[in-house]
C-alpha cells in the first residue's frame, strides 16, 4: 500500500518536472520567435565624401521622422516594427546636400521586408553622391547599392 503511494507520488513528480521543462522551453522559443515585438532598425550615414553636410527627412503614412541634419560620416538611425503580416512599411527619405535634391524609399517591405527581396532588420545605408548602398552581412560590405531612382546598380 505504501509503496504504490510512494510510486505515485514518484510519478506525480516526475511529470510535474517534465511539464515544467516543457512549459520554460515553450516559453524560451516565444521569446525568441516573437515576431510580432521584433523591432528593424535603419541607420544612414553621410558618405557624400567632399565634406557636405547632409540633410534628410524621412516619412512613412504614420510617422514624419523629421529633417536629420548629419555632418561628414555623420549617422542617425531609427525603428519601427515592420508590418510582417501584411508588408506593407514604407519609408521615403528627401536627401539634400549643396546643389541637390534626391528622394529615396530607404526601406520598403518589397525590396527589404523579411518575405521578400533582400530581406534585412538591421538595414545600414551609405549615403553618397551616387546613390545610397546598403550592408550585406553576408560579403561584409555596403555592396547593395542602387541609382537615385530606386534601381540595383553594381
Ligand atoms: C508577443 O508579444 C506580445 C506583446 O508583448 C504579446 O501580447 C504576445 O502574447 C506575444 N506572443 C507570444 C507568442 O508570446
Ligand atoms: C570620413 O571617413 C572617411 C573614410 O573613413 C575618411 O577618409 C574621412 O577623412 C572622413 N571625413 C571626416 C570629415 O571625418
Amino acid at each position: 500500500m505504501t509503496s504504490i503511494i510512494l510510486k505515485t507520488q514518484v510519478h506525480v513528480v516526475v511529470i510535474s518536472l517534465l511539464i515544467q521543462i516543457a512549459f520554460s522551453s515553450q516559453a524560451k522559443n516565444d521569446f525568441d520567435l516573437n515576431w510580432s515585438t521584433i523591432k528593424s532598425m535603419v541607420r544612414i550615414t553621410n558618405r557624400l565624401g567632399d565634406g557636405s553636410t547632409l540633410n534628410l527627412h524621412c516619412k512613412s503614412s504614420d510617422d514624419d521622422l523629421g529633417l536629420q541634419i548629419l555632418a561628414p560620416n555623420g549617422s542617425w538611425s531609427f525603428k519601427f516594427r515592420p508590418n510582417i503580416i501584411f508588408g506593407v512599411t514604407l519609408f521615403s527619405c528627401h536627401f539634400t546636400w549643396p546643389g541637390q535634391s534626391k528622394w529615396f524609399n530607404i526601406y520598403d517591405d518589397d525590396r527589404d521586408g523579411v518575405r521578400k527581396g533582400i530581406p534585412c532588420i538591421y538595414c545600414i545605408w551609405d549615403i553618397s553622391k551616387n546613390g545610397p548602398c546598403r550592408f550585406s552581412e553576408r560579403d561584409d560590405a555596403f555592396n547593395i547599392c542602387y541609382d537615385w531612382n530606386g534601381n540595383r546598380r553594381s
